[in-house]
């Protein structure tokens, strides 16, 4: 089976089985802590961005009840209009989001809830480098993954008239790829569900990403300069950075800065929440 032949059972799949799967009424039952978590992390009106919504129940309606700005993207036409009829606040795109692209730092968090295990494996790291690159700096993403590595088929999956198709990798591999996409994990814990389980992840953009020192003023110093003259070209870190001197930086040599350099130009309320991705991986 090639990835379009894998994607399109599972587009069918949920076509078929989008009952099966969720109610229009169903309540929040194990995401609402997830939910009450992202509302008190997000800012009032917030935009969120949920990857394979669903049928827009409960993460899209709950949001959007919430007053932040929806967007849901589903493969399937029957989740998306289901989706569309139950959260009519929200804007529903039926793509593979796989393919789909946003403009940069479009959104407050992306949101993917047991989504991503039915995406082919080749195509998650790729889709989780875009999804933190659509972040704003400091936003959230909250993920449900595979927590062992497992690729199949079941038929009649929830007893119904269609097979189902997934690939995961494990907890290990899906942290490491967050970790890759620029993002900084806070908190990972493992779902049980039946014999198994999954994997739950939040996190964050950092606040400042290095590109804006990535190319320092030549004959002026190195980029912190300009936010701490003076203090900065000073100070212990910059010195030992290697490829750089008290007078700044080489002819030529772009170096990201030190961590110790960063936090000084950070501001004190978000102080130790921030780390360097080389090179920021969404840029
Ligand atoms: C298990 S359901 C989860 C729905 C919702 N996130 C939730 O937790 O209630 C997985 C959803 O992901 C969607 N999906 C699977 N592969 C997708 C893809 N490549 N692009 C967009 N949506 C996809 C499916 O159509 C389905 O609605």
């Amino acid at each position: 089976m090639t990835a379009g032949d894998e994607s399109d059972l599972v587009r069918r799949g949920y076509d078929a089985l989008s009952y099966h799967y969720r109610g229009d009424d169903a309540g929040e039952d194990r995401y609402a802590p997830w939910l009450a978590e992202l509302r008190a992390r997000l800012p009032a009106g917030a935009s969120v961005l949920d990857l394979g919504c669903g049928n827009g129940v409960p993460v899209a309606r709950s949001l959007a009840a919430a007053g932040y700005q929806v967007t849901g993207v589903d493969i399937s036409d029957v989740q998306i209009e289901r989706a569309r009829r139950l959260v009519p606040a929200g804007t529903f795109i039926r793509a593979d989001a796989t393919a789909i692209e946003f403009p940069t730092r479009s959104f407050d968090a992306v949101v993917c809830l047991y989504a991503l295990i039915h995406m082919p494996l080749a195509a998650q790291p790729g889709l989780l480098r875009r999804a933190a690159g659509w972040l704003r700096p400091a936003g959230w993403l909250l993920a449900v993954t595979g927590h062992s590595a497992w690729t199949g088929t079941e038929g009649n999956w929830l007893g119904g008239p269609a097979p189902m198709w997934w690939s995961q990798a494990d907890a290990g591999t899906y942290r490491s790829w967050l970790e890759q996409a620029g993002l900084q994990v806070t908190a990972q814990e493992f779902v049980p569900e039946g014999d198994g389980g999954h994997e739950l992840f939040w996190a964050r953009r950092p606040l400042a990403d290095q590109r804006a020192f990535l190319t320092p003023e030549p004959a002026r110093g190195y980029p912190g300069r300009r936010l701490r003259p003076g203090r900065a070209r000073r100070s212990r870190c910059a010195s030992a950075t290697p490829g750089w001197s008290r007078s700044g930086p080489r002819a030529g040599l772009v170096e990201p800065p030190t961590r110790q350099v960063l936090e000084v130009v950070v501001p004190a309320a978000f102080r130790g929440q921030v780390a360097l991705a080389s090179p920021a991986p969404w840029s």
